[in-house]
């Protein structure tokens, strides 16, 4: 049977390619979901792309995967330094989890280096814009084969 893979992206990154382009590049959130379901089908998973601005959705949406995906890739954006419930989420669910997020957020506000999903998250992708996606996915198909 197909496994469906959950890609979940957090706040503000509906903005991407506009939002701050020298930290997060000109990809859009749409070439982020092409690349995506680029790797997906490389290695036969079904993808479930979303983005939501709502922590609640999110984690509503990690509930959903308990039953329906068999990982999660995730860029929590600014959740991951705040969000103890989105972690708890993710906890619950018993996937496996990789987080991601598209600069380096060790080389940003001390704020930022610091994320609860790091907790849930079997490994952490960042620096590599769009392309972390795409190889957290490989990751995740190895992971989850
Ligand atoms: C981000 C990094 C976060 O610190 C920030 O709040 C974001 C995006 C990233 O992908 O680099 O919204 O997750």
């Amino acid at each position: 049977m197909t496994k469906t893979l959950f890609v979940l992206n957090g706040p503000n990154l509906n903005l991407l390619g506009l939002r701050e382009p020298e930290i997060y590049g000109s990809d859009t959130l749409e070439d982020v979901r092409k690349a995506c379901a680029e790797a997906a089908g490389r290695h036969g998973l079904a993808l479930e792309f979303r983005q939501s601005n709502h922590e609640g959705v999110l984690i509503d949406w990690v509930q959903e995967a308990r039953t329906a995906a068999a990982g999660i890739v995730i860029n929590p954006a600014g959740f991951g330094h705040s969000s103890v419930a989105l972690l708890d989420a993710l906890l619950a669910s018993g996937l496996p989890v990789i987080e991601v997020h598209l600069s380096n957020i060790f080389r940003r506000d001390t704020f930022r280096q610091h994320s609860y999903v790091s907790l849930a998250a079997r490994g952490v992708i960042c620096g590599l814009g769009l392309k972390g996606y795409a190889l957290a996915i490989e990751a995740m198909a190895s992971l989850i084969a």
